[in-house]
């Protein structure tokens, strides 16, 4: 508990029960409290009697908390803290606009309560206090990502400034689709996860060996790079034509990949190295994985873990060629010998076995890289598989990798319109690629 501190605090709650807990949580910690059951009766008191700090609910008869908040900050500059449910996303944007001075979430959670506080007050905080929270610490998601109707396991965080996130959920709350519906009508497009969080519900689970590591890769170095990555994304990708909202939905999956794979050292140097290698080879391969999303999108699948495989498989399907010379990667196939393309045709076993070699890497992802030079008709490397044989994941990176090679410039080659590319797959690659999943690109560029 904390030493007695000779705050005053008005409460503002219509729920008798959940007042009483309030005021009887904030009496122990030495607030002096009062409280009332609606807004109007919370306001008239505020005029009479002087008050640190206010706690509002948001939805109460008579006054609901937009409009004490409203009224408070106008007339007596009193901080208003709110405490806000999922379903009052909307009035929660409403309220940071018009200055309130923190939030918690409800079911409430007596440590968040208590945090909101220690920041208001400048007390000496413990340490979950979230004014102060990196934004490196969260990854961001389109609130499309959310598997709608499903159960969320974790805390869903909005992100009010730099560093400063409140949380609007606490997990195992149902996240509706009419809610989804209601957020975006008004406009809100992202929600946050933790990171640690975000692994989980992507189900990557490669750090769990690895977490007790300690990282010994300067993080400025990480955060250049992450920035690097962004500008790279759009300055490079987007020049391409596909529709917006396709975009960046992938773009937020692809930077999130990055962070996370950011976090763990082996598969951060594999980047890195990508990126030192040839700019090429990692412009390509983050164009691969934004593409092989937007496919996914295409085909509605829509689940945020096959979407993160499909971007960190695109993002290392080319890993395998970090060891063969410049001399072989920046030339034309047509210009090699039999001894080079031996050598090239090694890259997605090669580039499986890096990965496999790093840890928990997903199944999957491994199949993705291993097969993305496969086709349907059984004449790719380095099996010679045919369509049922081929891991459908490997099969969306084909047609993205085949993409990419025309419309992303080359060291010997001149990019193509999205156009144009569309239609070299089409004629070109006749019963070699999966022809839905190339008519599932075209859709995303509205052709
Ligand atoms: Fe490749």
């Amino acid at each position: 508990m904390l030493s007695k501190v000779s705050k005053r605090i008005l409460v503002a709650e219509d729920d008798d029960k959940f007042r009483e807990a309030l005021k009887h949580v904030l009496e122990e910690q030495g607030y002096a409290v009062a409280a009332v059951g609606d807004g109007r009766s919370a306001l008239q008191l505020a005029t009479l009697e002087s008050f640190d700090a206010v706690i509002t609910d948001i939805r109460m008869p008579e006054m609901n908390g937009i409009q004490l908040l409203h009224s408070i900050r106008e007339k007596l500059k009193i901080p208003v803290i709110l405490m806000t449910g999922f379903s009052e996303l909307a009035e929660t944007h409403e309220a940071i606009e018009m200055g309130a001075a923190g939030f918690f979430a409800k079911p409430f959670r007596q440590e968040d309560l208590l945090a909101e506080l220690r920041v208001l007050f400048a007390l000496p905080s413990e340490p979950q206090v979230r004014s102060d929270t990196p934004d490196e610490n969260f990854c961001r998601l389109r609130i499309d990502d959310f598997v709608q109707g499903r159960n969320i396991q974790f805390d869903i965080w909005v992100r009010l400034a730099e560093n400063r996130f409140v949380k609007i959920a606490h997990g195992g709350q149902d996240l509706s689709i009419d809610r989804i519906r209601s957020y975006k009508s008004k406009n809100i497009q992202y929600l946050y996860l933790e990171k640690s969080d975000f692994r989980k519900y992507v189900g990557f689970s490669v750090t769990v060996a690895g977490a007790l590591r300690k990282s010994t890769i300067d993080k400025s170095r990480k955060m250049n790079f992450l920035k690097h990555t962004g500008e790279v994304v759009l300055e490079n990708l987007h020049l391409n034509g596909v529709n917006e909202e396709s975009f960046f939905l992938a773009k937020d999956m692809i930077e999130s990949t990055v962070a996370i794979v950011s976090d763990e050292d082996d598969l951060f140097s594999l980047l890195t190295l990508l990126n030192d290698h040839s700019d090429h080879i990692y412009a390509h391969s983050l164009g691969v994985a934004l593409y092989s999303t937007v496919i996914a999108r295409e085909l509605k699948w829509t689940s945020a873990t096959t979407r993160f495989k499909l971007a960190l498989g695109g993002l290392f399907h080319d890993v395998g060629k970090k060891e063969l010379g410049r001399e072989i990667i920046d030339r034309p196939r047509r210009d090699l010998t039999a001894e080079e393309i031996r050598l090239l045709e090694s890259h997605p076993t090669r580039g499986a076995d890096i990965l496999a070699s790093i840890g928990s890497i997903q199944g999957d992802i491994l199949l993705i890289v291993k097969e993305h030079h496969e086709n349907l008709l059984g004449q790719g490397y380095p099996l010679g598989l045919k369509k049922k044989q081929i891991h459908p994941l490997a099969r969306v990176v084909s047609v993205a990798n085949e993409f990419c090679n025309l419309v992303i410039r080359g060291p010997s080659t001149v990019p193509l319109s999205p156009e144009q590319a569309m239609q070299r797959l089409k004629t070109l690659h006749v019963g070699a690629l999966d022809a839905e999943m190339i008519l599932a690109l075209g859709r995303s560029f509205r052709l």
